[in-house]
């Protein structure tokens, strides 16, 4: 049957879903599959109803696409949808509740504090240390994000974070190697692809690096020893089913200098551009980019 690839949107992160959706769909297509660009944030939840798609791939990213919203009116549209349901895509969205649950779970994730946009935010230096991390809890792609090396940046870190969200998120800086783990199903039969690890010049994966410059490298898999793997692996799994994930997603994750892993956050519609971090994995476990939209795909569910 005919299937929409949902992209775009209205979220800050809109410029990487138009290169998710576009990538996404080229690849279905080459499978064989009927797929359909549709633009969330161009076009109407009614022509969405009467598009006629019999089962839809969420390639959105951010507000009003991964954070359950989209998703919760996909199950009043009885149409089915990839990834999370409308709560895991909801509690993914928000790092300070996800922090929570894991903390609530025994799953290691940095010291944090919520910092309201109005308040003094003088006594996170000492409470967290120097340098953490300012951002905002319900954004992608590191927007909104300052790593806070000095006392002096702190109210400019809390102003950018809240331009973005109505609360920042003040967070441990965790010193070490970027890692990220792509986990695919759901329940028991959710499994962790390679890890990957993320190496930045001076340590700054920022949108910049993310996206417009080619001076990121990546290793995939992550140079590790095994049972360390199979930890970061575990573990991403761990935090994934905690939250209630499904379909596929990818766990952030920091190895500090003790080679002790942090969980950051969980991203439910992670990116899918050519360069994204879940075609990578599924490169070394051997899956092409269009059979792992495949694979994602015939996860569809509402
Ligand atoms: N938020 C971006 C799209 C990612 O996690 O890949
Ligand atoms: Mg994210």
């Amino acid at each position: 049957g005919r299937v929409g690839v949902l992209y775009g949107g209205s979220s800050a992160e809109r410029e990487v879903s138009l290169m998710s959706g576009e990538g996404v769909c080229a690849a279905l297509r080459e499978e064989g599959v009927d797929a359909h660009l549709f633009d969330t944030g161009e076009r109407s939840l009614a022509d969405l109803a009467a598009a006629g798609f019999d089962r839809v791939f969420i390639a959105l990213h951010g507000r009003y696409g991964e954070d359950g919203t989209l998703q919760g009116a996909l199950e009043l549209l009885r149409i089915p949808y990839t990834g999370s349901g409308p709560l895991a895509s909801c509690l993914a969205m928000d790092k300070i509740a996800t922090k929570r649950l894991w903390l609530q779970l025994g799953l290691p994730t940095p010291r944090f504090a919520e910092l309201a946009c109005d308040a003094d935010p003088a006594d996170l230096a000492g409470t967290l240390g120097l340098p953490l991390i300012i951002k905002p809890p319900h954004e992608g792609s590191t927007l909104g994000l300052t790593r806070v090396e000095s006392a002096g940046q702190l109210r400019e870190a809390q102003a950018l974070a809240c331009r973005f969200d109505d609360l920042a998120l003040a967070e441990q800086f965790i010193r070490g190697r970027e890692l990220t783990v792509p986990v695919l199903g759901a329940g028991a039969a959710a499994r962790a692809l390679p890890v990957i690890e993320i190496i930045a010049p001076q340590g700054n994966y920022d949108y910049e690096h993310k996206y417009v410059s080619n001076d990121t490298r990546y290793e995939c898999p992550a140079r590790l020893p095994d049972e360390l793997t199979r930890h970061v692996q575990d573990l991403a799994v761990q935090a994934y089913r905690a939250l209630g994930c499904e379909g596929w997603g990818r766990a952030d994750v920091m190895l500090d200098e003790q080679a002790r892993p942090w969980l950051l956050e969980m991203n439910t519609s992670p990116g899918m551009t050519s360069h994204s971090l879940v075609p990578m994995g599924a490169r070394a476990a051997g899956m092409s980019y269009g059979r792992l939209c495949v694979e994602i795909l015939s996860t569809a569910r509402c």
